[in-house]
Order: C-alpha cells, then structure tokens, then sequence
C-alpha cells in the first residue's frame, strides 16, 4: 500500500514528502509538521486503530423555511448581502487599508442593532475609545451595540457564547491571536486558524460573524485570501484612496448573486449609500471631448453607465506607454491588437492612457467597444456624440458579439437621457422608446460607421 504520510509547512502550507528542517517553498525554519492521515485504508491503520462515528444523513427536499433575513435598510449593502444578512452566516469584507472597512462596519452595526438584532463588535486595531469617537463623528453614539478592544480569539469566542449575539463584527483577521497556533498573529497560520475558529463557531452556535481583512498592496499571501473558501461570503470594499466614491464588490456569495456590488460616497459623516450610481459616474461629464465614450454596463444585477476616458498621444520613448486604471491591461493590449490586426489602424509609438472614470473597475468583456470607441475618438482626435452610449464584445476576427442584457443596459441609458446607442447586432433589444440603436456587425463596420472611413 502507497504510504500516506505526508509534511506540510504551517507558515505557507506546502506539502513535502519528508521532514526537513527548513521549507523550500517559503525558507522558513522549524514549520514543517507531520500531517496524521485521517483515514488511510483499513480502519485499523489509520488514526492509531480508532474509527469515527457514523454521521446521520438526510434528504435533499426539507420541508424548513428558509432562514429569515435581517435587512438593515441601506439598500446598497442590502443587496449586496444577497436581500440583507443570513443568520449563522460567515462574512469576509476585504479592501486596502485606510479605504473605510472599519466605518462602513461601525454604520452597518448600528444599523442592525437598531433592527433589533443583538450586535457586538470586537476591535483588535483600536482602543474602545477611538472606535466610540468615530461613532460619535457618525452620529451612531445612541446605536445599542456592544464593544471591546480584544485581541485574544479565546477570550472572545467565550464572551460570544455567553452573550449569545446575532450579529458579532470581528475587526481585523489579522490581529486576532488564536493561543494554540504557534506562531505570531498576522501570520498565514494565525489567520487561517483565527478564520476556521470564527466560521466554524457563526455555524455552531447561529451567530453571524463578519471578519475585516485587510489586503496588502505587496501581494502578501497573509491577507484575506487564504480564508476565501472557508467563508459564505466574501465582499470586497473598493475605490481610490482620492476618490470619495466607494464600491463594496460581492466576490463570492452563497446565499446571493457574486459580482452584485453597492456604491457608497465616504463623507465627513461616514459612509452615504449612493442610490444612482450612473448619475453619479457620470456627472462630471461636462462638453463633449475627444477620448470619452459612455459605457452602458451591467454590475451584478444592476445596470450601470460610466465614462471611459483615453488618451493617445505620441511617444517619447522607444517602448510607448500602456496605462490603464480601472480596466484589464491585458484586455486592452488585446484591443489595440485588433484596431491595428483587422482595421489597420496603429498604435506603434503612441502612448495610450485609459482611465475609467469615479474609480469604479469593469471587468466586463462587453466593454470592449466602448474601450474601441474611447482609443479611437481620443487618436482621431475626434469627439463622440455627447448623448450615445456604447457597448459589445470584440473578438479576436474583429467580429462583434452581443453583450448580455441588451435591454436593461439600453433602458438605463434612456432613463438618462441618452438618446442613442451603438451595440452589436444579435441579442434581444426589446422596443426602448426615444432611443436611437446603430448596429454594427463588426469592428471595420463600426469605425466606418462612427469615424468616417477609419
Ligand atoms: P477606516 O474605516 O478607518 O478604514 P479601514 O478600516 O479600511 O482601514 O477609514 C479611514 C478613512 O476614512 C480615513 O482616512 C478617514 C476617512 N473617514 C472619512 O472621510 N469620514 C468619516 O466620517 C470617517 C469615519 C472616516
Ligand atoms: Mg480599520
């Protein structure tokens, strides 16, 4: 029989066949730990002799309601929560440092004990104080929450029990100490343990705990990544640090869409829920200029319009410049590829700048066109109409493809003020009234179209 013995490292978690003093995979000394096979063949063999219990299975139909909900009345984190907080739920809300976790938090807290729900929140960052000061700058001071400065994961897993609270907001993973891993809180192990304690006690004893994660910018694998697949949710509080706007970005929900994201302004008052995100992206479009096209996107449930702005300009340096803020590098790459492959139009020695306005980031391939139309209209030095929104997938051929509902994108433009629209041919349209639909079928077709003869 193969042998199951395994090592694995508890600062990186790498598995080695052999014990060694150091890792090869991390460098770090002394991690290396023997893994005890849980079961390995016949019974006898594995965990010294002893066999586990049977576990009782049920059926897939139930006949339980599901569980209720609690809606804490900002709609924007509402929806992203999936309709508002699952009882007994595993959250993660991950963002850089200094981005607003801690008041986004503070104002969701509030919000759920005033809904009755029994809530505690536990910082290892800040003294009571401080988090009291905040509140009180937010106006939440009369808010009926529960807190402590603790960092002792034993401590407050126990007080938990003993308060037994609906909702307890854990804030951050990373200064948690779990007292029976061996190693500095902060760590990999740490906040891996800290993380399975914190789930596996929201499951056990039907308490909803968010964590606050915070991401480093150096990639470090000690952020919230490694706790991502232990926890029900995962949401991520995005935005640039010079921008008020905020987006909170549903990465991973089992009990709700993913990529459902909510728009949020930080004021000198906290965090105010912004209920019109395209009117706000677009409000400091002013006269048409060359380099902007209005994209007609679709965040999660919700359609959203945003400006792309580029810039193309020629370029001082033997290997131009690709930047781009808010959308895939790569995916632009790939667009100036096939402007230049299939329209025969060039970027060589021009620099190309791409921003998407208010700080939000797409992903969406469907941006595309709008990308296209923003790099063309910036290097024809020609300004698009002001009242047009654009959208479609490009692909590799040149050919277009049509985006994902169509109709909801056109609908949100109209209800704008938008009176036209460039997409793809193919896909349901539905009727918009007032709204002007060009259909290009490719990309040559669409520069001929919308840039004289390209
Ligand atoms: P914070 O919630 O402490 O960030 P995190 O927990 O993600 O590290 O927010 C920090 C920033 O937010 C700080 O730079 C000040 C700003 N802020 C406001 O602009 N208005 C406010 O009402 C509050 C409380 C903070
Ligand atoms: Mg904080």
């Amino acid at each position: 029989m193969a042998k199951t013995t395994t090592f694995s490292c508890s600062a990186c978690s790498a598995t080695h066949t052999r014990w060694s003093g150091r890792c090869d995979a991390c460098g770090e000394w002394n991690t290396i730990v023997q893994n005890a096979p849980l079961s390995a063949g016949p019974a006898k063999k594995s965990l010294g002799g002893k066999r586990g219990q049977s576990i009782v299975l049920s059926d897939l139909a139930t006949e339980e309601a599901p569980p209720p909900r609690t809606l804490c009345g900002v709609d924007e984190l509402d929806r992203v929560l999936g309709g508002g907080l699952v009882p007994a739920s595993a959250l993660l809300v991950g963002g850089d440092p200094g981005i607003g976790k801690s008041t986004l938090l503070l104002q969701a807290a509030a919000r759920f004990a005033r809904e009755g729900v029994k809530t505690i929140y536990v910082s290892g960052e800040e003294a009571s104080a401080q988090v009291r000061m905040r509140a009180r700058r937010l106006g939440l001071e009369d808010a009926p929450v529960q807190l402590a400065a603790e960092t002792n994961l034993r401590d407050i897993l126990t007080t938990l029990e003993a308060e037994k609270p609906g909702l307890a907001i854990i804030d951050s993973i990373q200064t948690m100490w779990a007292d029976n891993v061996d190693s500095a809180p902060g760590s990999v192990s740490q906040v891996r343990a800290a993380a399975h304690e914190l789930t596996t006690f929201a499951k056990r004893h039907g308490v909803s705990i968010i964590m606050v994660g915070h991401v480093t910018k150096d990639g470090q694998i000690a952020g919230p990544r490694v706790v991502e697949h232990m926890v029900d949710t995962v949401l991520y509080f995005e935005g640039e640090r010079g921008h008020q706007f905020r987006i909170l970005r549903a990465v991973k929900n089992r009990f709700g869409p993913a990529d459902e994201i909510g728009v949020f302004e930080m004021t000198g008052k906290g965090l105010a829920q912004v209920t019109n995100p395209s009117a706000l992206f677009l409000s400091e479009r002013g006269t048409p200029s060359p380099g902007s096209a209005v994209f007609a996107g679709i965040e999660g449930t919700r359609p959203v319009l945003v400006e792309l702005q580029a810039l193309v300009a020629p370029s001082p340096h033997s290997q131009p410049r690709r930047t781009v803020v808010g959308w895939d590098s790569g995916r632009l790459a790939m667009i100036l590829a096939v402007l230049e492959a299939r329209c025969g139009i060039p970027f060589a020695g021009l620099d190309v700048y791409l921003n998407v306005a208010g700080g939000l980031k797409i992903s969406e391939p469907a941006a595309d066109l709008a990308v296209a139309a923003a790099l063309l209209s910036a290097r024809e030095d020609t300004a698009l109409p002001v009242d047009t929104v654009v959208f479609g997938e490009i692909s590799l051929s040149g050919a277009l493809r049509p985006a994902p509902q169509t109709e909801n994108r056109l609908k949100e433009a109209q209800k704008l003020g938008f009176t036209a629209a460039i997409a793809p041919a193919g896909g349901k349209t539905g009727t918009v009234a007032g709204l002007t639909l060009t259909r290009p079928s490719d990309l040559v077709g669409f520069v001929g179209e919308t840039f004289g003869a390209g």
